[in-house]
């Protein structure tokens, strides 16, 4: 499998972010070929300030490397260290029908809404094919909500081939398992528009008083409860083995119980299952000249292959 899949530096990531996909980047990164980018060229679309931008992205970086991608098994970079993939979304640009755009919904939506979008929004998608064509990838993980963008990559893709000769290689998504649900701190999913969110590395202190502010029911502590369900046994879940888990339903099933001390149990699971990642990322923190020499030679190993692509495409339709 040639893997590839972007990530968008919006800000920090947080327990869903990890639980429904980079942990799932990091599982695929022994394949053949893996690539991971940081996508800077898309949250351009939505970040608009430049040091926030910049921050984000190291952040980003940081972040994976600390959670395990590893740079001898994935080529990690930043989007826009490869300029070749800029010059191929013109490319396609020029091949991609307006109707196909205007159904994808990060467009329609905000249309619908009555607010203004731009020219980057619009053409999101066909950045997005960029990205992965310009690899060779045929296998991109992405979340439910992506899928739509690779369905039009595929089609660009076709037509493209179809029009001026095999050039690319058809990908397909991986659709994410998202069996792990991960509920924010009010039941919602977690997600940074609900502001319910638990970061994976923010301050141990802080986190742990953001778990007992979780909001659960007002049932009596004596009574029974269900833990199926119940979004701080979802959440505490995420983080214990099968014999613990079993033996907090059991609790659940009991009764005799404050939620207080669930909100415990999870504080604690969540400060040892990020006890490595937190330590590697203060080694990561202080030393930015290693995470910078990772991202140049990622992108050097990139613009090797999106060079090669490029180059195909160009001569299939005539640039050179
Ligand atoms: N649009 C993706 C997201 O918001 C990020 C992304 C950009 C991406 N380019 C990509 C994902 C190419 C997969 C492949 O999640």
């Amino acid at each position: 499998m040639h893997v590839l899949s972007g990530i968008q530096p919006t800000g920090r990531f947080h327990w869903g972010n990890y639980f429904g996909a980079i942990r799932q980047y990091i599982d695929l990164q022994g394949e053949q070929a893996a690539y991971y980018f940081i996508a800077n060229l898309h949250a351009l679309t939505t970040v608009r300030d430049s040091a926030l931008l910049r921050q984000y992205t190291l952040d980003a970086a940081i972040d994976l490397l600390s959670l395990g991608l590893d740079p001898n098994r994935a080529i990690l970079f930043v989007q826009s260290d490869v300029p070749e993939v800029s010059e191929l979304c013109w490319l396609l640009m020029t091949g991609a029908p307006m109707g196909w755009l205007e159904r994808c919904h990060a467009y329609k939506d905000k249309k619908a809404k009555g607010l203004p979008a731009d020219a980057g929004l619009f053409t999101y998608p066909v950045l997005m094919a960029a990205d992965i064509l310009a690899y060779d990838a045929d296998t991109v993980p992405v979340g439910e909500d992506q899928t739509q963008h690779i369905e039009v990559c595929r089609d660009l893709a076709a037509s493209f081939n179809h029009h001026f000769g095999e050039t690319f290689v058809m990908p397909k998504a991986k659709v994410l398992d998202s069996s792990a649900k991960v509920p924010g701190t009010d039941g919602e999913k977690m997600s940074k528009s609900y502001n319910n969110t638990l970061e994976v590395f923010e301050d141990a202190k802080a986190q742990r008083k953001k778990i007992m502010r979780i909001t659960t029911d007002s049932r009596p502590m004596d009574q029974p409860k269900e833990p199926d369900g119940d979004h701080l046994y979802q959440l505490y879940s995420l983080f214990a083995n099968d014999a613990e888990k079993q033996a907090m339903a059991d609790m659940y099933r009991r009764g005799g119980f404050g939620y207080g001390e669930v909100k415990k149990a999870l504080a604690d699971q969540a400060e040892k299952f990020f006890a490595e990642p937190r330590a590697r990322r203060q080694e990561f923190e202080s030393n930015p000249d290693r995470v910078q020499e990772i991202l140049a030679a990622g992108a050097a190993k990139a613009r090797k292959k999106a060079g090669e692509v490029l180059r195909r495409a160009k001569t299939a339709c005539g640039l050179v």
